[in-house]
């Protein structure tokens, strides 16, 4: 680990103990006293597989879908068993890979998952283009789905083909989304590409907006060390001015920033699995965040069957939290929203936030990065720039290391970062 990253570790854990993942964890979790609670679950499935992706995913097959289905409805009753009460979460979302390719088995999983929870904001989950067709999209509804996510990537033709993806005929995607609505349509861009300039990306979210999207997201792409990808990064300086047009674009339309890398054109639309305090995840390389605990799924679709079938769970990692390390994890989820409200910091952690970290805040305010009012913290687009430079540090120097690791060993002994 580059020596920067190990002492902004230091100085805001104030302390030298490295983040430990153990292969160990707890057969019953301790969710049941978990306020604010989402469920997430990965369906590892592509047809094609994307060079520049890094998630958990493996090619497609009905026979091997099948028997991960079979084995993740297992997953969700071993963990929900364990508690009598039914446990209220917030939200649902089905995230891959592909997750629409085993759209047929969706009403199974959520009605395993409704044996446990109640699910009180909705059921969103990701499609690849070439599922945003009526019939899928039917399916998806009467399962009980309310939000669903595209993955566009761009509807320019020169990106496409960097990307290695098909062209979009926006006519037909715009017929299959008004024929069956949903509350929130999501369509992600990637950023940040060789050569792309804002002209390329406003016409990119003007063109979602204008064929059946209220919601978009786009990400800055990062060049994971382990994909085969060849496209590299743009340069800090360039991705600002980037984003910084961009946001100003988004502002200037109307459309409202309802995260880091979210603008939405209606209030009511919202995607976003990340910024709950608690989540449970359930299949391959799914996460789960406790109060003490964060803990990974393996990554190997094999192992985790198997373990199933012993009635064990799959985790391959745990991280037990010093208070101060689930402080940072706390800050850095949440603050995917653009926003920290003091209060909600110290309802979960009986300390007042600026008790814990109030030197920070004072230094990012005085950087311009943040702006208080009534104990809510909220980004300056400077601010959001930086989030967005630190997130990709951060991706590259703890994500890409651990999931390095995890896409060879299914239970890797103990990982140090
Ligand atoms: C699981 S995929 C979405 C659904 C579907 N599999 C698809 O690709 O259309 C999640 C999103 O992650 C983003 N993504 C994938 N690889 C990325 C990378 N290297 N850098 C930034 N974003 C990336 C893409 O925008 C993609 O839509
Ligand atoms: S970007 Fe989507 S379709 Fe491509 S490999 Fe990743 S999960 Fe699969």
């Amino acid at each position: 680990m580059d020596p920067l990253t190990k002492l902004t570790r230091i100085w805001l854990t104030r302390s030298i103990r490295p983040f430990i993942f153990k292969n160990e964890f707890d057969q019953k979790l301790p969710y049941i006293n978990c306020d604010n609670l989402g469920l997430y679950v990965h369906i590892p499935f592509c047809k094609d597989i994307c060079d520049f992706c890094p998630y958990c995913k493996v090619r497609y097959s009905k026979k091997l879908c099948d028997m991960y289905i079979d084995s993740l409805v297992k997953e969700i009753h071993l963990v929900g068993k364990r508690h009598n009460a039914k446990k209220t979460a917030t939200s649902l979302y089905f995230g891959g890979g592909t997750p629409a390719l085993a759209a047929g088995r969706l009403r199974e999983i959520i009605g395993a998952l409704k044996e446990h929870f109640i699910i009180t904001q909705g059921i969103g989950v990701e499609l690849h283009p070439d599922d945003a067709v009526p019939h899928v999209l039917k399916i998806l509804k009467d399962a009980g789905v309310t939000k669903i996510s595209i993955g566009i990537q761009s509807f320019g033709r020169k990106f496409q083909s960097v990307l290695g993806r098909k062209h979009i005929n926006i006519a037909t995607l715009k017929h299959a989304l008004s024929e069956v609505p949903f509350e929130t349509v999501s369509m992600d861009f990637i950023f940040a590409l060789p050569n792309q300039t804002d002209g390329d990306l406003k016409e990119d979210i003007d063109t979602a907006f204008q064929n059946g999207a209220n919601h978009v997201a786009i990400y800055p792409f990062i060049d994971f060390t382990f994909t085969p990808s060849t496209i590299h990064a743009m340069p800090k300086k360039e991705k600002r001015a980037l984003l910084d047009s961009i946001t100003a674009h988004c502002i200037k339309k109307g459309y409202t920033r309802t995260s880091i890398w979210t603008f939405s054109n209606d209030a009511n639309a919202r995607y976003s699995s990340m910024t709950r305090d608690n989540f449970l995840g359930f299949g391959c390389s799914a996460t789960t965040l406790l109060k003490d605990q964060f803990k990974i799924n393996t990554f190997s679709v094999k192992e985790y069957c198997q373990r199933i079938s012993g009635d064990k769970l799959p985790t391959s990692l745990t991280i037990r939290f010093s208070l101060r390390q689930r402080m940072l994890y706390y800050l850095f989820w949440t603050a995917y929203s653009t926003k920290i409200d003091a209060r909600d910091f110290e309802k979960f952690f009986g300390i007042p936030l600026k008790k814990a970290y109030g030197v920070e805040l004072g230094l990012a305010k005085l950087l311009g990065l943040i702006v208080e009012d009534d104990g809510i913290y909220t980004m300056t687009p400077k601010g959001v720039f930086y989030y967005h430079h630190y997130e990709n540090f951060h991706t590259l120097a703890y994500i890409d290391k651990m999931w390095k690791i995890m896409r060879k060993e299914a239970f890797p002994k103990e990982i140090r970062l």
